[in-house]
């Protein structure tokens, strides 16, 4: 049965800006929160505080969290992968954050430099210290329907990494598809075995669309009952550690499917779809989603 409202978690700051080569500024960064702030959203993944040698767009993390106008109802999660992390987003006023792992060992140690047990154990303090200082903790498994080192992942090694990431004290459990290789059976197919595991209440969606699949994994795993979608606006980003890997589902792509279906989002798609429009513009893009361009041209 698909459920009566959706939350998206826009994703585009973070996930969507991560993997761009060429610099943006911190002010266009702050400016594309901002803009989304003011579109419905509830939840904007605002930035990561990861090693700036790993990844050296996020460099401005903390610039960008101080920067934006942070409004009332929203959240805005920042990714952190250790202590040294959670204190960077703390020091900022994060008072969300997202720890991330893998179902397969050897994305994992590319993306972290760490296996996933090693992983594991990093995020034990950071959940115990957000415990302690009222934070919320969002966790990540990515590689979820396959891996582009080790090729096919397990679904018993999704459940195990899912389970633990809750067990700990992750409030939600987001599942990405890192590569896009997924199809909509096999999507739904794993969601429902690790909701026998994890509630589903507790549980989000996370799709990249290399392969056009993205939007046809999200009605599959709505049926199934899921109510929590990662989307960036204007599809964009990538995963560094992810050769190959495109964008993430387009937010309008997804909002407009979802109101389509009668779901509740909050979200004022016009608005939305001009966020999109103005970012594919910032990255030097034509190609915006889908449906921003569809609604333009009305
Ligand atoms: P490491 O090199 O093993 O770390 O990296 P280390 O602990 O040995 O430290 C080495 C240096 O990094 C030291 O500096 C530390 O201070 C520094 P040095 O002494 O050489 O000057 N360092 C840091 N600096 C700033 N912030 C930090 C931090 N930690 C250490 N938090 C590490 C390990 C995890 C840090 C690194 O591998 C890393 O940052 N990885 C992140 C990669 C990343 O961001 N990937 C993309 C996000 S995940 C994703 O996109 C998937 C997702 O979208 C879901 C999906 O699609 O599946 C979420
Ligand atoms: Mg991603």
């Amino acid at each position: 049965m698909l459920p009566a409202q959706v939350r998206i978690v826009e994703v585009g700051p973070r996930d969507g800006l991560q993997n761009e080569k060429t610099e943006i500024s911190t002010a266009d960064k702050i400016t594309l929160i901002d803009k989304l702030s003011a579109t419905g959203l509830r939840s904007i993944e605002a930035t990561a505080f990861v090693s700036p040698k790993w990844v050296p767009q996020m460099a401005d993390a903390s610039q960008v969290l101080a920067g934006i106008t942070r409004r009332d109802g929203i959240s805005y999660p920042v990714l952190v992968p250790n202590e040294q992390g959670y204190d960077r987003a703390r020091a900022a006023g994060a008072e969300e954050v997202a720890v991330f792992t893998a179902a397969s060992e050897a994305f994992n140690l590319k993306n972290t430099n760490a296996g996933i047990d090693e992983s594991l154990r990093r995020f034990e303090p950071v959940l115990a210290r957000a415990k302690a200082d009222g934070v919320r903790v969002r966790g990540y498994v990515s590689t979820v329907l396959g891996c582009p080192y080790q090729g096919v992942v397990p679904i018993a090694d999704v459940v195990r990494v899912a389970r633990s990431l809750h067990d700990m004290g992750c409030y939600e459990v987001s599942l990405g598809d890192t590569i896009g290789v997924g199809t909509p059976a096999k999507a739904r197919a794993m969601l429902k075995v690790v909701a026998e595991e994890v509630p589903m209440a507790a549980l989000a969606i996370h799709f990249h669309d290399t392969y056009g699949q993205a939007l046809a994994n999200v009605l599959a795993c709505l049926e199934e009952g899921v109510a929590v979608v990662d989307s960036a606006v204007s599809g964009a980003g990538g995963c560094p550690y992810a050769k190959g890997a495109s964008g993430n589902v387009a937010s309008e792509d997804v909002v407009y499917m979802l109101h389509g279906l009668g779901i509740r989002t909050g979200i004022d798609l016009d608005a939305l779809a001009a966020v999109g429009r103005w970012l594919a513009v910032l990255l030097g893009r034509e190609n915006g989603s889908k449906v921003g361009k569809a609604l333009a041209a009305r």
